[in-house]
């Protein structure tokens, strides 16, 4: 079904070591009077994996927006290689859930091309690098068929490539394969750890998978339940490359993760009206 991304090639394109180091200090983020989450302070450093789990509504996507410049903060600050975030950067990517942010009237090619379009590189620079990116993902025979004509897992590896295009230093994902059937998840999880470690690229990248964040993460950082989420916890995943879900080691962290997010989806649903415990009674 998927093709290998061929390794080699990604790193004489992508060249390594290219990560931004993102800081995120006491940052708030406030819609009117509603805070979505408060004082968050994370130093991801350069090339990092950092995975952010927490329960449903607690903000993630918030943060994340953030991170991209989308949402500005409404307290402290985000930088990227010490420069302060203000608005959207080529130099921070965004991997949006949903594979609807594909432009559908564009072929494939034309989706990867548009980053170094906007930024004015010229026609057969725009093809020869919408070609090379969509050859890292495995889908160069795709580049002209439209996104509408692919399924969920290669639209997902195109939102992918047209990321890489712009050749960011920071990669950010929102529960990317959150709509995927476990085959795809798996095999799209195999080809994230591959180019991230072939790109030296930062990422930050949401998800609901305890799993998924153990095979994939340096380090996975857990929030609070909403509202005014914050940092409740952050592990160290000191596990060896590519990671193996079978192995016992990784019992105890998913235990702690388990538990950790446990509580926090207990007090999501108090705040809902709805007490777990008392249920169960
Ligand atoms: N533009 C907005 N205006 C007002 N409130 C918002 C806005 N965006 C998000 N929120 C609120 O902020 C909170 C956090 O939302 P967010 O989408 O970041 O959560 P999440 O952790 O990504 O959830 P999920 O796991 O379901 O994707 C929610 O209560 C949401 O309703
Ligand atoms: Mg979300």
């Amino acid at each position: 079904m998927t093709k290998a991304i061929e390794t080699d090639r990604l790193e004489t394109a992508l060249g390594s070591g290219r990560g931004g180091a993102l800081s995120a200090d006491g940052v708030g983020i406030r819609f009117d009077s509603f805070q979505a989450v408060r004082d968050i302070s994370l130093d991801i450093a350069a090339g990092e994996f950092l995975c952010l789990l927490g329960p449903s509504g607690c903000g993630k996507s918030t943060l994340l927006s953030a991170m991209a410049g989308f949402v500005t903060v409404s307290e402290g600050g985000l930088t990227v290689d010490g420069a302060a975030i203000t608005g959207p950067d080529p130099e921070l990517g965004m991997v949006f859930q949903s594979s609807e942010a594909l432009f559908d009237w564009m072929t494939v090619r034309q989706n990867v091309a548009f980053g170094p379009r906007m930024r004015g590189a010229s026609r057969a620079e725009q093809t020869k690098l919408a070609d090379e990116y969509l050859g890292l993902v495995g889908l160069r025979h795709c580049a002209d068929r439209f996104p509408g004509q692919l399924s969920g897992g290669m639209r997902q590896r195109v939102q992918i490539a047209r990321v890489l295009a712009n050749e960011p230093g920071v990669v950010l994902m929102d529960e990317p394969f959150g709509a995927l059937d476990a085959q795809t998840r798996q095999v799209m999880q195999e080809e994230t750890d591959r180019i991230w470690r072939a790109s030296g690229c930062t990422v930050v990248f949401v998800t609901h998978d305890i799993d998924e964040a153990i095979l994939l993460a340096d380090r996975i950082a857990v929030m609070t339940a909403g509202p005014a989420a914050s940092v409740k916890s952050v592990y160290p995943v000191d596990l060896p490359r590519p990671r193996d879900e079978a192995d016992p080691a990784t019992a105890e962290l998913r235990r702690k993760l388990r538990q950790d997010i446990g509580e926090e989806v207990r007090k999501t649903l108090r705040h809902q009206g709805f007490d777990p415990e008392e249920s169960d009674r």
